[in-house]
């Protein structure tokens, strides 16, 4: 057994279970959950997770990256000539689609999630109404909207990428 090869890939599925639980984690536990309890206390939450968040997802997607891309060029499949990895392989198409798959994830969570969620969170006229009473301005059911609707494609994108990761597993 090629322990370098071993390493890079515990390491790779490591931080992607990092990656792609810390989504499901917020999709499905932690924003519903915001929702359901008084809004100053969802604010204060919010603004106390989410510049850690961002920087673990920061952290966790370029490690899932930078090894993916080791892995495959390091022991994935030969060229004919035996010079490299075999781009044009099935295997190496696989490959390819996942570093876009994983370059769209990181830039929604990054871009659009992150960003968003900083405008939600910072934007003290928008949580006027947790002490005043009454709706929320249009503004924050559209930012709310669009963090709802990032994360949901993040999470089409990471179960597509997981199933290119078993393909390869099968030599596609
Ligand atoms: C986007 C999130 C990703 C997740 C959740 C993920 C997850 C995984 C998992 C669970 C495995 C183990 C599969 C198995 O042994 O059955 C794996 C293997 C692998 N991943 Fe990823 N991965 C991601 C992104 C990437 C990227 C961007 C690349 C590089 C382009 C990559 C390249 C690889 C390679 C080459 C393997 C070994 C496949 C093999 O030959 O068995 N992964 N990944």
């Amino acid at each position: 057994m090629d322990w370098l090869e071993f390493a890079v890939q515990w390491l790779h599925v490591l931080f992607a279970v990092f990656w792609f639980g810390g989504s499901m984690y917020v999709t499905f536990v932690l924003m519903p959950t915001m929702q359901r309890i008084p809004p100053a206390s969802a604010r204060e939450v919010g603004r106390a997770i989410m510049p850690r968040m961002a920087m673990a997802m920061r952290i966790a997607g370029a490690v899932v990256i930078v090894l993916g891309i080791v892995r495959g060029i390091g022991w994935g499949p030969r060229n004919a000539a035996g010079t490299g990895f075999d781009f044009a392989s099935t295997y190496g198409i696989t490959w390819s689609v996942s570093i876009l798959l994983a370059l769209a994830i990181f830039a929604i969570g990054d871009g659009i999630v992150g960003r968003t969620a900083r405008r939600l969170y910072g934007d003290d006229g928008l949580w006027a109404f947790a002490t005043a009473g009454g709706l929320p301005p249009a503004r924050f059911a559209a930012l709310a909207g669009r963090l709802r609707t990032a994360g949901l494609a993040q999470l089409v994108l990471f179960v597509v990428a997981l199933t290119c990761m078993i393909l390869m597993r099968f030599g596609f």
